[in-house]
């Protein structure tokens, strides 16, 4: 094989003695700008690259091979730059990590999803919805002219995980976005990212030939309409040669969309796939819609799109979030992505922590994200998992996989809002390339990089990390009890709370009552477990053998009903919420122990948050409990922790915040963690 030399000028040796320093003594200040990278301005040393002249088709567009030369030396090879790139963040993990003994074989990698992309909650006016670090990174006031060394991080770190698309702006979308102004904005971002192989996506808003050019209708099939489309898609893709596509939220949550013309969303997705096709572009049309008046919201996706299957245009994904109702710490997967054959899917997860406690709480997402797509659907039988299905082995629609993230990165000096949320972003990138990959060794990787590869900082904070997403479900919705979230920000809890719809209500989903609590979603409910497929439907239907993680989810049931533990439904779920709490403080004490490994500022900022995360977890069993006590009249066991507020307090107790920050620690409810 002829092979073409690129760069000369590496030493795999040095690169891994250089990144593994931080050992006994304390280490300097760090304010988490420089992410997992270490020094991010700094480019990546340079190994030994070569670009294959002859097409490789196993490694494709973007993967790579790293083997040994004959002087020892690790050579990385692929067919595009992309690849080598990747191939060079490969092999500076494997450096930092300490793992560079897995050079002994050849190393083939190849990403599993074709289109992994970031979404960004967006505002033109710099607010982020739900995100929790800060102002929007992308200043628009100052593009097209002034820029920002943070844009290529971004990018670098995006590569250096595999990323290679990001939807700039949020799906509430204005349609400005779409303006010639904001297209040169977008178009110098496109440029800066070019190189890391990160393309540029919108959301746009589905009303934007009214809203932009006058024009009386946004309807789909009206000839006006189609040619504006038309135009500006030509006009974007004048601009931006290598433009992604779009990401599209309609006729949900008050957003236009197709059926304010008595259109389908195939009609919407098709007319704008069409538009896109001839330069390559994809629309990503999203599954989360939801009517008010629905008995039952989890249903409604399947009943919205399952009518439509197979009339999508082939560069359409429907874009499902990982749960049918809405990012709760736990949900079972939307059936969804068990019903769709002759259609596009991919997983939308939330990487910005909505209702995981904003950037207060220390919560590491890849366990919750790869339960969904380890999740067997039994569309065609065992082993139709969620990741098969989006990955398209499932229907033999490889060619559009994907998956998409929310993101949770602002202006914020630590990108995330809290540092261990960096993780989260580092996860999402690396599931993406890879769905395989364990959630320990993703943390372990991420915490040798970020922090030090010293196995008494690793196994005590790995351990932490990886028990973190489970401590969050017991302290905010044991047994599957959900949506219990305060309506100001969806930070603390608020089962009380109402609302101008049903359905962003609590008790829509709680149903406390004297005859107890939990949602019917059996065969005598909504039924929603009809759409899941066999032998799951019945799994779930049945009380004796619907998982407890989900009792609550799929079924009501009387206070004391007597769970498999032999307690009452009641004790189980204070019992649960106690290990919610017992393991929040633990996290303290743990992080205490690691002091000397870490910088005093990110020790400071970390510590600080681990004490609110633990008084928030009591915040929530005291404000749960206590409500739903109204209607058990039984009492919260003597060795549980006790509530240290009554009823009538947490209820008085307003949480001002916008959808687009997270509440200063200070202005929290008291609490003590004795
Ligand atoms: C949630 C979230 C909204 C968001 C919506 C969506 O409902 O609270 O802020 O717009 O999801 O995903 O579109």
């Amino acid at each position: 094989m002829k092979m073409k030399r690129i760069i000369l000028a590496f030493a795999v040796a040095t690169m891994a003695m250089g990144m593994q320093s931080c050992g006994q003594t304390r280490p300097e200040n760090n304010d988490g700008h420089n992410l997992w990278l270490g020094d991010i301005t700094a480019p990546v040393n340079a190994p030994l690259k070569e670009k294959l002249s002859k097409y490789d088709s196993q490694l494709g567009d973007e993967g790579f091979r790293i083997r040994k030369n004959d002087k020892g030396e690790a050579v990385i090879y692929a067919n595009t730059d992309a690849g080598l790139m990747y191939g060079t963040y490969h092999l500076k993990r494997l450096g930092d990590c300490g793992d560079l003994s897995k050079l002994d074989k050849e190393i083939v990698e190849v990403p599993a999803f074709r289109y992994r992309i970031l979404n960004h909650w967006d505002n033109p006016n710099l607010t982020v919805e739900r995100g929790y670090a800060g102002k929007s990174l992308w200043k628009w006031e100052e593009l097209p002219g002034k820029i920002r060394p943070e844009y290529e991080e971004y990018a670098r770190a995006n590569a250096s995980i595999g990323i290679n698309g990001t939807v700039l702006n949020n799906v509430n979308a204005d349609p400005c976005m779409l303006t010639r102004e904001y297209l040169e904005k977008v178009k110098v971002l496109a440029d800066i990212f070019r190189p890391y192989n990160l393309k540029v996506y919108l959301s746009l808003n589905f009303a934007a030939p009214k809203h932009l050019a006058g024009l009386k209708t946004s309807d789909p099939l009206d000839k006006d309409v189609i040619k504006w489309w038309n135009d500006k898609v030509a006009e974007i893709y004048s601009i931006i040669p290598d433009f992604g596509g779009f990401l599209v939220k309609a006729n949900s949550e008050g957003q236009s969309g197709p059926q304010d013309y008595g259109r389908t969303h195939a009609d919407g997705a098709n007319m704008i796939a069409d538009a896109l096709k001839p330069y390559g572009g994809i629309v990503m049309w999203r599954a989360f819609v939801y009517a008010a008046e629905s008995p039952d919201r989890a249903n409604q996706a399947v009943e919205e799109f399952m009518p439509l299957d197979g009339q999508f245009r082939d560069n359409v994904i429907i874009q499902i979030k990982n749960g049918p109702i809405d990012f709760q710490p736990r949900e079972p997967f939307s059936p969804l992505f068990g019903q769709l054959e002759h259609t596009n899917v991919m997983a939308e997860m939330q990487i910005t922590q909505e209702y995981l406690g904003h950037s207060n709480h220390m919560v590491y997402l890849h366990p919750m994200w790869k339960e969904c797509l380890d999740s067997d659907t039994y569309q065609k039988g065992e082993g139709s998992t969620v990741a098969a299905i989006t990955l398209g082995k499932v229907h033999g629609n490889t060619k559009y996989s994907a998956i998409a993230g929310v993101t949770n990165i602002g202006d914020s000096i630590n990108w995330c809002g809290h540092h261990m949320a960096q993780a989260n972003w580092y996860a999402f990138g690396r599931m993406a390339w890879n769905p395989d990959l364990s959630s320990e060794q993703i943390v372990d990787e991420w915490i040798k990089q970020t922090f030090t590869a010293d196995k008494k900082f690793v196994e005590p904070v790995a351990k932490m990390l990886l028990a973190s997403r489970e401590a969050c479900v017991k302290y905010e919705m044991p047994l599957g009890l959900h949506h219990c979230f305060s309506g100001a920000g969806h930070y603390g809890p608020g089962p009380w709370d109402r609302s101008s719809r049903p359905d962003w209500e609590p008790a829509y989903y709680h149903k406390a009552a004297a005859d107890g609590i939990g949602f019917n979603r059996t065969t005598t409910g909504s039924n929603n477990v009809s759409q899941y497929n066999e032998p799951l439907k019945s799994i779930y239907n049945n009380v004796e053998t619907c998982p407890d993680k989900l009792i609550l989810w799929f079924h009501h049931l009387p206070w004391d009903y007597k769970m498999k533990s032999g307690r009452t439904l009641w004790n189980e779920l204070c019992y649960t919420f106690q290990e919610g709490i017992d393991e929040a403080r633990g996290f303290i004490g743990t992080w205490e122990s690691v002091e000397k490994y870490v910088d005093p500022y990110r020790y400071g900022q970390v510590h600080e948050k681990l004490i609110r995360q633990a008084k928030d977890a009591i915040w929530w069993r005291d404000a749960l409990m206590l409500y739903f006590q109204q209607y058990s009249k039984m009492d919260i066991p003597a060795d549980c922790t006790q509530p240290q507020h009554t009823l009538d307090e947490l209820r008085r107790f307003r949480l001002r915040i916008s959808n687009y920050e997270t509440p200063a620690l200070d202005k929290l409810p008291e609490y003590t963690l004795e």
